[in-house]
């Protein structure tokens, strides 16, 4: 069996308090991501979803535990993860062009061939045209929509042909037509890579959508809670969010984030305020 893009094993990561107590976010998680699987990770609010992406694109290291990227434990970023935030993370002062160029910029070395560097360049071209950006080449960021910005976020952490690519909540700021657009995007880019993908959301539509394995962390704290293996296969259209079965699942997993998260006490709390809801006791 070929060795999977992404494998955790026992990943633990705390951080310390000001009072110097070591507060637990991530739990014993064991993951692990196939070759040119799509594996989106939900869970409650403060699970610890964002965390264990920086962990994985070597932003923070793991408290124990060990990940390792095509067999490799990881040490620190690398081009084999790319990585796209919530925010643009674009430079303003480049353009479109620019910011597609600049991580190559950054590693230019005397080992760089002129060969290596026209595919780069070709990679790039072809990249903007896959995501309807080659009009906007020599645009600034200011000048784009969320969308486009989010687009060629996405375009900039495919460029180095990383085997792994890391989304955190990449839509989560889009209005919701957009957000379609975005994902039949994805749908199509995926099919067009070689990549593995972990996309972290808050949107569970979202995550059956573009997967092939929803995992659901539970929080306090953040470990696995439940794995679904999403049926159907990668040509989906925006049909399939009104099939039962899609409502279905997606009915199971908000209830498995819903019976994890912390809201029911708040919600007593509020009932018991308002004097609505259930009758007191005494
Ligand atoms: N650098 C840090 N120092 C201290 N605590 C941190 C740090 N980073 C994250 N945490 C804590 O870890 C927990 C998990 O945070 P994280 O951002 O990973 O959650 P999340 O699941 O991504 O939440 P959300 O869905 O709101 O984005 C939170 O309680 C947060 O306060
Ligand atoms: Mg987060």
């Amino acid at each position: 069996m070929s060795t999977p893009p992404v494998r955790l094993e026992g990943v633990g990561k705390g951080f310390v308090g000001r009072d110097g107590t070591f507060l637990p976010v991530l739990k014993g998680i064991d993951m692990v991501a196939s070759s040119h699987e799509f594996v989106a990770i939900v869970g409650a609010s403060g699970c610890g979803k964002s965390t264990l992406l920086r962990l994985i694109a070597g932003l923070d290291d793991v408290s124990e535990g060990t990940i390792r990227v095509d067999g490799r434990p990881i040490a620190g970023p690398g081009p084999d993860r790319g990585m796209v935030f919530q925010q643009s993370t674009l430079f303003p002062w480049l353009t479109v062009w620019q910011n597609l160029r600049f991580p190559r910029a950054l590693a230019v070395n005397a080992d760089a061939t002129s060969r290596e560097m026209w595919q780069y360049l070709a990679r790039s071209h072809a990249l903007l045209d896959m995501m309807g950006l080659a009009r906007v080449r020599d645009s600034y960021p200011n000048q784009l929509s969320g969308g486009m910005q989010q687009r060629v976020s996405i375009a900039r952490a495919l460029v180095a042909n990383p085997a792994v690519l890391l989304m955190d909540e990449p839509f989560g700021a889009l209005d919701a037509q957009t957000r379609e657009v975005m994902h039949d995007l994805i749908l199509h880019l995926f099919a067009a890579e070689k990549t593995t993908a972990l996309f972290v959301t808050h949107d569970v539509e979202e995550a059956i959508y573009l997967a092939d394995r929803v995992i659901v962390l539970a929080p306090n704290p953040g470990r696995v809670d439940s794995v679904h293996a999403i049926p159907w296969g990668r040509d989906r259209t925006q049909d399939l969010k009104l099939d039962q079965a899609f409502v279905a699942l997606k009915g199971e997993i908000l209830a498995r984030i819903r019976a994890t998260a912390a809201v029911h006490a708040d919600r007593e709390l509020m009932e018991r305020m308002t004097g609505h809801g259930r009758a007191p006791s005494e």
